[in-house]
């Protein structure tokens, strides 16, 4: 089957900014899918991207994309705001979906979402939560679940980077509906300690904090049936980016760092047994050189393929990691009302 897709949103292809903005991408390494259409209302931008991926057609925005040119997929990658709305009007004319996080601004808009997802179960709906699909996740999974630290008895999870000024100059990423580090960062921690745990978020405890780092306790339940209070703190201001979780067990302890400096394709989880010395195992991508081979994008992008081509569940299905995005917008809303903190 071929897949005809199309790109809504997006910085300029070939400018550095695309080149960091992880989630810019077309579908050029899915034998048969075709990037047939972009749309951007900043209309130097969408020349640009449909002279770079060859799309066909040009659109003002989203609605008239989906209005105008039959495609059998969507990727949803325009500011918060529009995440939802595009996503069900998608969905209800039948059009597959690739949708960025945080996917909805609101648990009520989420929910609407949710409804419009199960209205349509021959369709998919895949979250691009791509730090899910890193092989140091399910290595760290393995280690775990073999049991080499003994019964989880701790898990912190921090992603911290620089900030978006590394990628984009927008201002939404700083004030109105779906800013804030917990919108933008929230959803990728709280995916990877469900992953790694191997069962759902079941509540969020939310800590101190502010549009730059913010704190939280998510109570999250293993593959085993226990629950377990995991420590996850999210923040756009530091000298540099790192992504690590910790488990520590009494027998011992195992981390990984999701973001090596300076390599885009490794890292390593390392096991430290009680009173004994650390081993690391690599955790590698599987096929280098391909062309989805971007660490942090191809496993969404690869999973909503196959979703359309198998119809089998993707790992981020909006229906599977919908505890993720409500608990990091319940996050968000509960911050949102807290009173400001100064200095
Ligand atoms: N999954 C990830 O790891 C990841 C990484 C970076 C960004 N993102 C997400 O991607 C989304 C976009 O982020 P960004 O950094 O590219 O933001 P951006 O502001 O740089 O780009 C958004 C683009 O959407 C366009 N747009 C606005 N209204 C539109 C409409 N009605 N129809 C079509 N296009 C429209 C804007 O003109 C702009 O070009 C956000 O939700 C962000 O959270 C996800």
């Amino acid at each position: 089957m071929a897949t005809r897709g199309a790109l809504p949103g997006f910085a300029p292809p070939g400018s550095p900014a695309a080149d960091r903005a992880v989630h810019f991408l077309d579908f050029g390494g899915a034998p048969g899918a075709r990037l047939v259409a972009v749309a951007d209302p900043d209309a130097a931008q969408a020349d640009r991207a449909a002279a770079d991926f060859g799309a066909r057609h040009v659109l003002p925005d989203g609605d008239a994309l989906l209005d105008r040119v039959p495609v059998d997929l969507v990727a949803v990658c325009t500011p918060p705001h529009l995440h939802a709305r595009y996503a069900r009007q998608a969905l209800g004319a039948g059009v597959h979906v690739l949708l960025e996080k945080p996917g909805a601004t609101s648990v009520a808009e989420l929910d609407e979402l949710l409804a419009a997802r199960a209205a349509r179960p021959d369709l998919t709906c895949v979250v691009n939560l791509p730090w899910r699909y890193h092989p140091a996740v399910e290595a760290l999974r393995q280690v775990l679940a073999a049991g080499e630290i003994g019964p989880v008895e701790r898990l912190r999870v921090v992603f911290e980077h620089t900030g978006p000024q590394a990628w984009s100059p927008a201002a939404w990423y700083r004030s109105g509906p779906g800013s804030g580090v917990v919108a933008d960062l929230a959803g990728h921690a709280l995916s990877v300690a469900r992953a790694v745990l191997g069962g759902p978020i079941e509540a969020i405890t939310v800590g101190p904090g502010s549009a730059e780092r913010a704190r939280a306790s998510a109570r999250v339940r293993t593959a085993g049936g226990a629950v377990l209070d995991v420590d996850v703190e999210v923040g756009w201001d530091a000298p540099t980016g790192r992504f690590e979780i910790t488990a520590t067990g009494a027998g011992g302890s195992a981390r990984t760092n999701l973001i090596v400096p300076g390599a885009t394709r490794s890292s390593e989880v390392e096991v430290t047994p009680a009173g004994g010395a650390p081993r690391t195992t690599p955790a590698t991508w599987e096929k280098p050189g391909d062309a989805l081979d971007r660490p942090a994008t191809d496993g969404a992008y690869r999973a909503v393929i196959r979703a359309v081509r198998t119809g089998e569940t993707a790992p981020t299905d909006i229906q599977a990691v919908a505890d993720v995005l409500r608990h990091a917008l319940h996050w968000a809303e509960a911050l949102d009302r807290a009173p400001a903190v100064r200095g």
